[in-house]
């Protein structure tokens, strides 16, 4: 074992390598120095084996790891600087081992320069060597500072002897990396020997609708963030954040417009390759350890040289958790509501470490601070900058509410606020865009405070719609944001499968690596895959009391069957027996796991996570349910119809045409897995709406066969009166008759008159009218009565009025002569109920005139009044004005004008010329119809009209 000398440089880890290639080129003879390092997937130590060190300046994630002798490896050569370059490595042509030797003097030698820096290697491309930004690294006074000190201080030989002891100066170093973690600019320095590329991430107009055409959750927003950058996607809950980072992120399944590119070029298939997404919620099995789900997770997302032990790995992992503050629980379970486990902030840390430790080139983080303490949260955000500054990756983080100090270690921000974009550009630039816009921050106020504050809806300080049209308005807004975007998507850089080579070129440095799976969306092999899984499904399966017991049931259930097959070898029907064992065998295997898969269980962590995180393959996730979920950590729970609820697909509902559920779920569909809040109210009112609809098609349909009903009713009513209306005109007629009979029988008994009668004496009746028109019978004789009640007269009648039809709106009443009236006596009776109620004006319900009473006439008085009659229209309705000339005497029939007679009965006199002679029920009659024209001043053809109409 040879021994390595060097002088640890406290705070610039970077220069570990380059110490080692320094030493090695000066102490050894040995070639080939570069097989003997081994790189971890997130950066890992590089350090020959065998070589004792003692690296307290070791680099944060760097392991030092044992290897292969380079003594007893004949093939050994000398390390040649070129070939450094030429894997990726750029080595400094003069070494320099002194205190305070700074990883940017190795990583700088092009970066300072102008030339390829360090952080892209062999595989930077010229355009985006372009960008000298992040590779300037900026020497800050306090690195240098604690450099100083920590040069100071010598390192015993015997310390580095053991690689535990070589693990504990890593962690050292790590914390204290973690120290210098700022805020400020150069903070921190990129770290050339495990930055393996830049990837920058571009998007254009991206913007989400829930449904088309309807509710907008996210306007076209643009944006460009720089490799090594660390993103604050901030804002009100609600505004967006989650649906900006998953289109980012390549998670949103659901529709959307816009495109996100990286390094310039639209992102494909093996985008998540080099991506790690930590979503909100925490999904991981509750039985298995801290430490044990970092490593699953990081074994999947990258192959490791097959020269890396195991407990080297894991010590790897040790820091990564130590980083994230869980180093103290990393053997805990996880836990679960039933399983006693790590608390929900512990948790929170171990998903964000999952993302962080993949060894990706972009994170994505949503809310991993959200249930840490300030403290916790500070630490975490540090370690996220920490790996942007030294690695060069990029990250974006939505957060809520960061507390000041942890605000400043963001590069970048962007605000949102009702999925509106009211600022995106640096950290530092916000207070002074918040000024140019009318609102600067007061002292000793959180500017991220205060902006979220003016930000959030319906607040009393709200200035949403200000900040809106000022980010559309304002030139250091959306302008300046659009061109960034534009300038930055016309330049080219490494693509994601170059990034991956490169990566792959970095890692087969330290051993032996499967080939790039360079099409493959996968990280690892199947094989490995299968491995991890199986190897991670036993574990879980003997720690879950319900899985041994399931175990234990199936060796006892094998033993119970296998006991009663023993033997079908034999006998006659050893066929028989055998098919049906092995037809039981073969179909309790296939069908015992998928009623697990398909029906009952909700989705558990692996197909929440790993599979759509390209971890693992579906197959596996299937593979694993059929060997029995033995967890325990979902509770078996049917499955509902929510929109976007996994394996619609599988739904037999949807194949039921325009079923509402599949409209639902259908307008869904493309997001699948995403069951908000905001679905569920809009299915339950699109269901509300369906009732509603159905509930008025039915009321329409009721109301509908309601006025049939009714119609046909109503024509029932009426046939029904039509034919009482006849019955009681019949009744009435033979009322009459009858009475009419009566009266005549007693005259022929009391020998006064003769048996062949014609009708109610016409002398003795009085005839009653004044009721509106289609007045009924009984309504009629109702009122008469009551007004002849209400005049006192009911005495004088002999008998009830009455009608001769249901609606004639006339009344009559005979009257006879009674005991003791003289000859007039009925006349001078009938003669004072006329006045009486003529005179009285008594009103009836709607008509025009009073009740009115008159005497019935005899058929010659109607004849001769009728003739009278004809005149006196002829004259009110041709010249009312000579109506006071007039004089009528209807009795006789005769009328004047003065002293020209106009009509009269039986035959004109002589001097009258050419008279009109009429035919009335008393007999023959005439009118002077030309005197009457002269009088009326008209033609005598309007006379005759008005004659041809007229009723004698
Ligand atoms: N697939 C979806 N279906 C229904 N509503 C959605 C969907 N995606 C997003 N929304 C709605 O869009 C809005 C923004 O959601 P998002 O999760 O992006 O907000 P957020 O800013 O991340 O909020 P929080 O800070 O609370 O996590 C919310 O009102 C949410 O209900
Ligand atoms: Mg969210």
């Amino acid at each position: 074992m040879n021994s390595l000398k060097f002088q640890p440089t406290l705070g610039e880890p970077c220069s570990l390598l380059q110490l080692l290639c320094d030493e090695r080129r000066a102490c050894c003879s040995k070639k080939k120095l570069l097989p003997k390092f081994l790189l971890f997937p997130v950066g890992c130590a590089a350090l020959p084996r065998g070589r004792s060190s003692s690296c307290p300046g070791v680099p944060a994630g760097l392991a030092v790891l044992e290897g292969p002798s380079m003594d007893t490896d004949p093939e050994d050569t000398d390390p040649d600087p070129e070939e450094y370059s030429r894997f990726g490595w750029p080595v400094p042509r003069e070494s320099r081992v002194s205190r305070g030797a700074t990883g940017h003097d190795l990583g700088s030698a092009g970066g300072g320069s102008g030339s390829a820096p360090c952080i892209y290697g062999a595989a930077s491309k010229p355009e985006r060597a372009e960008r000298p930004a992040k590779c300037d690294v900026i020497q800050s006074p306090k690195i240098m500072e604690a450099a100083q000190k920590a040069g100071d201080r010598a390192v015993p030989e015997s310390a580095a002897c053991t690689v535990g002891a070589r693990y504990s100066s890593a962690v050292e170093s790590l914390c204290k990396d973690l120290e210098f973690v700022t805020g400020e600019s150069g903070d921190v320095q990129l770290d050339p020997t495990l930055a393996y590329g830049a990837a920058a991430l571009t998007f254009k107009d991206v913007s989400f609708e829930l449904l088309p055409g309807r509710e907008r959750i996210l306007s076209p927003c643009s944006g460009h963030f720089e490799p090594g950058t660390l993103v604050a996607l901030m804002g009100p809950s609600g505004s967006g954040k989650t649906t900006l980072l998953d289109i980012l992120a390549g998670k949103k399944t659901s529709p959307y417009t816009g495109q996100v590119h990286l390094n310039g070029l639209p992102r494909n298939e093996l985008f998540p390759r080099l991506t790690s997404y930590v979503p909100q919620d925490d999904v991981m099995f509750p039985t298995v350890t801290v430490k044990e789900q970092v490593m699953f997770h990081t074994a999947l997302k990258t192959e490791v040289p097959s020269t890396v032990r195991r407990e080297d790995w894991a010590k790897t992992i040790e820091l990564q958790l130590r980083a994230v503050g869980l180093e103290e629980v990393q053997n805990s379970l996880i836990g679960s509501d039933v399983v006693r486990g790590i608390s929900g902030g512990q948790r929170r840390r171990v998903s964000l470490a999952c993302g962080l430790a993949t060894g990706a080139q972009i994170f994505f983080c949503d809310e991993p601070t959200s249930g840490l303490s300030a403290t916790d949260a500070e630490q975490c955000v540090r370690y996220m900058r920490l790996l942007c500054k030294k690695y060069g990756v990029s990250t974006v983080v939505a957060i809520h509410q960061p507390r000041q100090e942890v605000a400043v270690l963001f590069d970048h921000l962007l605000l949102l606020t009702s999925g509106d974009v009211v600022y995106n550009g640096k950290m530092t630039e916000a207070r002074r865009y918040w000024s140019d816009a009318g609102f600067p921050v007061p002292d000793l106020v959180s500017p991220t405070d205060y902006f979220l504050d003016l930000v959030t809806p319906g607040t009393l300080d709200s200035q949403v719609d200000l900040f809106r049209e000022f980010y559309q308005t304002s030139p250091k807004g959306k302008a300046s944001v659009d061109e960034l975007v534009d300038r930055e998507l016309c330049k080219a850089a490494l693509t994601a499968e170059e990034l991956l080579e490169a990566r792959h070129r970095r890692l087969s440095q330290f051993g032996d690596m499967p080939p790039l799976r360079s099409h493959s969306i996968y990280g690892v092999r199947f094989q490995k895959q299968l491995q991890k899984v199986f190897c991670r499904q036993v574990r879980l399966l003997l720690r879950d009391q319900q899985g041994v017991t399931e175990i234990l049931v199936a060796m006892v259930q094998a033993l119970v069957v296998g006991a009663a097959y023993i033997g079908i070898g034999k006998g006659e029907d050893a066929g028989y027996h055998q098919v049906g064992f092995y037809f039981m065998l073969v179909m309790t295997c296939a069908l015992s796991g998928i009623k697990d898969v398909v029906s009952t269980r909700e989705p558990g962590p692996g197909l929440d996570s790993e599979v759509p995180a390209r971890w693992v393959e579906f197959g596996l996730y299937y593979l694993r349910e059929c060997s029995g979920d033995s967890e325990g950590m979902s509770e078996p729970s049917f499955r509902v119809g929510l929109p976007g609820a996994l394996g619609d697909e599988d739904d037999e509902d949807l194949h039921e045409k325009d079923s509402p559920s599949k409209k639902a779920r259908a307008t869904h569909k493309q997001g699948s897995g995403e069951v908000t809040m905001d679905s569920l109210r809009q299915l339950l009112w699109e269901q509300a709406q369906m009732l509603l609809d159905a509930q008025k098609s039915s009321t329409a349909q009721v109301q509908h066969a309601l006025q049939d009903l009714e119609k046909r009713q109503s024509q029932r009513l009426d046939a029904v009166e039509a034919k009482l209306q006849h019955h009681d005109t019949k009744t009435v007629g033979i009322e009459e008759r009858l009475l009419d009979l009566q009266d005549r029988l007693s005259k022929v008994e009391q020998g006064q008159g003769s048996a062949a009668g014609r009708g109610p004496d016409r002398r003795a009746t009085l005839v009653f009218g004044g009721w509106k028109n289609q007045t009924r019978k009984n309504v009629l004789l109702h009122q008469l009565n009551s007004a002849i009640t209400g005049l006192n007269l009911k005495d004088e009648f002999d008998s009830e009025p009455f009608t001769t039809g249901l609606r004639r709106s006339i009344a009559l009443c005979n009257f006879k002569k009674r005991e003791g009236e003289g000859e007039d006596g009925c006349r001078t009776r009938m003669l004072g109920i006329l006045q009486a109620i003529n005179t009285a004006k008594v009103s009836m319900d709607g008509a025009d005139k009073p009740l009115w009473c008159s005497f019935s006439r005899s058929p010659e008085e109607r004849g001769r009044a009728a003739l009278a009659a004809l005149v006196k229209k002829s004259v009110m309705r041709l010249c009312p004005g000579r109506g006071g000339d007039l004089e009528v005497e209807f009795s006789s029939g005769m009328t004047w004008i003065r002293e020209d007679q106009l009509s009269g009965m039986g035959t004109a006199p002589r001097e009258v010329r050419n008279p009109m002679e009429v035919l009335t029920k008393a007999g023959k009659g005439w009118i002077d119809e030309h005197t009457l024209a002269k009088w009326c001043e008209v033609d005598v053809a309007a006379i005759r009209e008005i004659a041809s109409e007229h009723r004698f």
